[in-house]
């Protein structure tokens, strides 16, 4: 399967957040990436509810929902309402991770989990069959434009063996500095899902930049 692009909208222009959004829809892009921070688990505030459901009405593409808060399960409802299509908690905000990955599904959404650059995978070791979705950070959430951690990519590759051992079909996400300089390797390394903020956004032509790195991988792959 060809890897899916998810724009992250917190590199966007939020004084032109349907033009950005558009953009996203008319380009190459798979999945709109939304985070959402609580200034407590990062330590930085992003947007919530009205700004989501304002997105939702210009999008069409699936919405991909990263919660970067304490106590994910109080919201799991509300981000069904707002048509989240995959939503991700943090495994160190989850005291009872198997359950709120329970609750995500029932809710109708696909169940994701992120793991900071620190957290070990056998975090998630137990729960392979409860996710749909894993999400790799590359960079210490809570900020845009951060700088990638290089080994981010043997983490994706020990993952991906982990996967298949397991025979759990899960997609790995990586998120956080992803750009040209580093998205084949990442692909290559058995990434399904790259997000990207600044590389996008913060490019001239935003839509070609989404295109490159939708394209990126497909040479190694041969
Ligand atoms: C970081 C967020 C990322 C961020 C990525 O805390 O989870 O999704 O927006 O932005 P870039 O691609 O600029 O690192
Ligand atoms: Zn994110």
């Amino acid at each position: 399967m060809a890897h899916l692009i998810a724009p992250s909208l917190l590199a966007a222009d939020f004084a032109h957040l349907a033009r950005d959004v558009k953009m996203v829809e008319q380009s190459e892009a798979d999945w709109h990436h939304i985070d959402v921070m609580d200034g407590t688990f990062v330590p930085n505030i992003s947007y919530g509810m009205p700004v989501i459901a304002a997105i939702g009405r210009h999008a069409t593409k699936p919405l991909d929902v990263h919660l970067m808060i304490e106590q994910p399960s109080r919201y799991i409802q509300t981000f069904s309402d707002l048509n989240a299509s995959i939503l991700t908690v943090h495994v160190e905000a989850c005291v009872h991770l198997h359950r709120v990955l329970s609750a995500i599904r029932e809710a109708g959404m696909k169940a994701g989990v992120a793991l900071n650059p620190h957290t070990p995978l056998n975090a998630i070791e137990e729960v392979l069959d409860n996710l749909d979705l894993v999400c790799i950070m590359s960079v210490n959430p809570g900020f845009g434009g951060q700088k990638f951690i290089p080994t981010t990519i043997d983490k994706v590759k020990r993952l991906d063996a982990m996967r298949q051992a397991s025979g759990h079909p899960f997609m790995i996400e990586v998120d956080g500095g992803v750009g040209r300089s580093n998205a084949s390797a990442l692909v290559s390394a058995g990434a399904d899902v790259l997000v990207a903020g600044s590389s996008v956004f913060k490019a001239e032509n935003p839509e070609s930049e989404v295109a490159f790195l939708k394209g990126a991988g497909t040479v190694l792959a041969q």
